[in-house]
């Protein structure tokens, strides 16, 4: 009944049903190889996220990943991360089922004092909390007005949550948001067939990631007012990055309680892992009974919840890491525009090196990594085509001779390549 196949690709024993003729499956597994001749290896690291990288024993300047505080190997975060290991083992359980952890109510509780909101809850990814916060509240007959550059995660969970009703505005157009939000209201004046009232929700990235600009959240909140929408900012890149001591997006606009949810990744400045949503606690009631992403997915382990609590306290107790930042931030901005490089329209720390062509961003990046520096090319299509890019992402852990190496490579590439 089974006959052995060897994979062509991976050279693998695989033990498959055998019938006359499986044309459809054939053509699955060719489809793979075709894939697997075009797969790109990324870099191996060998070292943790500092402001270098070791990649086959060499120090790369890190000018690639969002540990924007430094906190991936930061004493604090280690120490109570391997604390915490000694006192309660790794893993935790399923919360709703297996009983929830201290440390998972801490986190969530310092959480929401940090960002100033009645309540939070957290997620293994913000990819995770992003597929909660929109499925929990929001069904086929609901409506969604998001920015058309909103993150892959808030286009997955609008699709997961299986929403009919979907207006997607131009970037940051608040002209075309008010156009989409009047054509949501007049398709929420209708109640759902239940007779439910319909949510319409507003979704923003709170900065866009490829060219670091900032939603424009005032004129946002007072649209959402003006047509009765609720609105939700994913802050992936903001929390620990803007606001007062890096609450966020929404503090940095002074709009704090007026954004209906906030999401925020615990990935990036805080160097760990997960996601949170900050909001008012009926929201997070709804969302601790109702999440599937918490019913049928694990949380957070102990060292991680243990290092987050410790990034949180840290952050409440000191804004000197968010000021190194920003004082990062200005220097290098400075440093590339000197160059005469063109940097966009970034108002955070992603600063997008404008070079156009997709051949020129590649070489670029690939002369920089020979002369020390990862920084990455991004092309089409994840940016617009013609609007190639190298983009730099800056951290607190970057000293003054690091801005200045990282600078110096960029001025020799640009002699040599334009
Ligand atoms: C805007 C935005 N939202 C969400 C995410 C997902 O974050 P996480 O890695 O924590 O799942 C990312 C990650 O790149 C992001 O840039």
């Amino acid at each position: 009944m089974f006959s052995t196949v060897l994979s062509r690709t991976s050279r693998s024993l695989v033990q498959r049903p055998c019938f006359s003729s499986t044309p459809n499956t054939d053509a699955f597994w060719a489809s793979l190889s075709a894939a697997s001749a075009s797969k790109v290896n990324p870099h191996v690291v060998s070292s943790g996220q500092g402001a270098y990288l070791t990649i086959n024993s060499t120090p790369y300047l890190n000018f690639c990943s969002s540990h924007y505080l430094g906190f991936a190997l930061q004493p604090r975060l280690k120490s109570a991360a391997k604390a915490a290991i000694d006192l309660h083992g790794l893993g935790t359980g399923y919360r709703t089922l297996a009983g929830t952890h201290s440390l998972h109510v801490d986190l969530e509780s310092k959480i929401a004092a940090f960002k100033g909101t009645e309540g939070a809850v957290t997620f293994t990814s913000a990819y995770a909390a992003n597929a909660c916060a929109v499925q929990t509240i929001m069904g086929k007959e609901d409506v969604v007005v998001s920015d058309q550059l909103n993150h892959a995660s808030i286009i997955d969970a609008v699709r997961t949550a299986g929403v009919a009703n979907k207006f997607a505005y131009k970037h940051s157009d608040m002209s075309d948001l008010e156009d989409k939000l009047s054509q949501a209201a007049s398709i929420a004046s209708t109640p759902k067939s239940n007779g439910e009232p319909r949510n319409v929700l507003i979704i923003t990235d709170g900065v866009f990631s490829m060219d670091g600009d900032l939603a424009r959240l005032p004129e946002i909140v007072d649209l959402a007012r003006k047509y009765d929408a609720l609105t939700m900012v994913d802050d992936a890149h903001g929390e620990g990055v803007l606001g007062r001591g890096g609450r966020g997006v929404v503090n940095h606009f002074g709009l704090d309680g007026q954004v209906d949810i906030e999401v925020g990744s615990l990935s990036k400045a805080f160097s760990v892992m997960g996601g949170f949503i900050a909001a008012r606690q009926p929201l997070i009631d709804k969302y601790l009974m109702g999440a599937r992403q918490r019913l049928f997915s694990i949380a957070l382990t102990i060292p991680d919840t243990a290092a987050l609590i410790e990034a949180v306290d840290m952050l409440a107790e000191s804004e000197d890491l968010v000021t190194k930042l920003w004082s990062n931030v200005s220097y290098l901005k400075e440093g590339f525009t000197g160059l005469g490089f063109d940097i966009g329209n970034s108002e955070t720390p992603i600063i997008p090196v404008m070079l156009g062509d997709e051949e020129l961003a590649r070489e670029f990046s690939r002369r920089l990594f020979e002369e020390g520096v990862f920084a990455s090319a991004i092309c089409y299509p994840m940016v617009p085509k013609g609007t190639a890019r190298v983009r730099v992402i800056t951290s607190a852990s970057f000293s003054k001779e690091d801005c200045d190496k990282g600078l110096e490579a960029f001025r020799k590439v640009k002699e040599e390549l334009m």
